[in-house]
């Protein structure tokens, strides 16, 4: 486990505090890093602490450069419950960006599959991601890398599985308002990152991030990829780690 870092926080909040100073360490290193960013519900206390970061101490964004791991496909990106929505109202509009800086997959794109090359080329005009944010999914997705995904694929359209869209189903009026498909950065796009920042909280992810990190390597379990990158840090909460500490006591140390 020598390429894992991990940082025990008591909740959600401390979390994202640690989450935070790991980016904010990385925009100050590199004022023109390209960060890869990511939705749900975990990511946004890191982004609340960002966006303080910016306001307090003039964490500086104008270089910065993002690309996000997914979006919903039929969503315009001002729908409430679109990644391009979330993006802007849980981190952009609060700090400096420019958001020519930034890329999120269009899911109203003619050609997805044009589009995903395009937004491949993207990131390898920006020379690569330095510093990669993920959330795990129950199933343990990575971005919208569902079980069975392959571990080489770069930004692909994706059907959702039904577990996904249940889960996901809370952000939405019903389950018929679930988008059935996504775009999203492949295993092999995220895994080019030179740098992975896992957050995860609450004891629903507790059983997946144990089989994620103490599992088989298995594309059952898309995020147990994370076992081969070279450089990953976790964040996860009391709850999250419960499963874990129960069988290995030593990941926290
Ligand atoms: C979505 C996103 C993932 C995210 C996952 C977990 O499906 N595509 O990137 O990690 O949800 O979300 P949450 O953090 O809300 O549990």
């Amino acid at each position: 486990m020598s390429n894992f870092e991990v940082w025990r926080a008591a909740d959600p909040v401390s979390a994202g505090k640690i989450g935070a100073e790991i980016i904010s360490k990385t925009i100050i290193n590199k004022p023109d890093c390209l960060l890869g960013l990511a939705t749900g519900s975990t990511p946004v206390p890191v982004y609340k602490e960002l966006v303080l970061q910016h306001k307090k101490e003039a964490l500086d964004f104008s270089k910065v450069r993002t690309v996000n791991l997914d979006e919903y496909v039929g969503l315009p990106a001002d729908h409430p419950q679109s990644y391009h929505h979330f993006m802007m109202d849980n981190l952009f509009r609060h700090i400096n960006i420019n958001l020519q800086n930034t890329r999120i997959p269009d899911g109203m794109a003619t050609d997805l599959s044009a589009h995903c090359d395009q937004y491949e080329q993207q990131i390898k005009k920006w020379n690569g991601i330095d510093l990669q944010l993920l959330g795990i999914g129950l199933n343990g997705h990575i971005g919208f890398n569902e079980p069975a995904s392959v571990f080489t694929r770069r930004t692909h359209l994706t059907n959702l599985t039904e577990s996904t869209r249940k889960a996901n189903q809370r952000f939405f009026t019903s389950i018929d308002e679930v988008p059935r498909q996504a775009i999203t950065m492949g295993i092999g796009t995220i895994m080019a990152a030179s740098q992975i920042l896992l957050v995860c909280t609450g004891v629903k992810k507790a059983d997946i991030l144990e089989r994620t990190f103490f599992g088989p390597i298995d594309p059952m379990v898309p995020a147990s990829v994370l076992q081969f990158h070279q450089h990953v840090t976790v964040v996860a909460d009391d709850a999250a780690v419960k499963t874990i500490l129960q069988k290995h006591p030593e990941f926290t140390d």
